[in-house]
């Protein structure tokens, strides 16, 4: 096969490319530990209602417009529920599910994670504009998937 000149300077090029684009990607991931974010911790699903802070779900305030909500998803229900807070407070969710795997999405929001079972999902939103927000399982989790939603208020 011949191959001209100009061929061979732009299969350098692209691989060359290639790999530079591999080495940035891999000293970010393994170098400076930007991975996305990930927890590890992990519960019994079959004990969620015994094992803290599962067993009191709701919302507590933890700081000046800082809130902590612990949340079980079930076929087809959050609880806590119709959450509200004040406009401007960044709210932590900490999540797990009771039996299978629920999709937690709040819309016109960045928050949009799964919640599978026997994993403890931690994930935090600053919700600056009053509303009320949809929150929406976006996984399917059986005959009632389409009815499991509820509501963040932001007054
Ligand atoms: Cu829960 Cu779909």
């Amino acid at each position: 096969m011949k191959m001209h000149l100009d061929e061979k300077i732009w299969l350098t090029l692209s691989f060359g490319m290639i790999m530079i684009f591999m080495l940035i990607t891999g000293y970010q991931a393994f170098a400076l530990e930007m991975g996305p974010p990930s927890n590890m911790e992990t519960i019994d699903p079959q004990k969620v209602d015994q094992t803290a802070p599962f067993d009191k779900p709701g919302i507590k305030q933890i700081g000046e417009k800082e809130y902590e909500v612990v949340m079980t998803l079930q076929a087809f229900s959050f609880n806590s529920g119709n959450i509200e807070v004040p406009a401007g407070s960044t709210v932590h969710f900490t999540l797990t599910s009771k039996d299978v795997v629920h999709g937690f999405e709040v819309a016109e929001t960045n928050l949009n994670t799964m919640i599978v079972p026997g994993h403890i999902q931690k994930i935090s939103q600053k919700f600056e504009k009053p509303g009320t927000y949809l929150v929406l399982c976006n996984e399917y989790c059986g005959a009632g998937h389409q009815m499991m939603s509820t509501t963040i208020k932001v007054k």
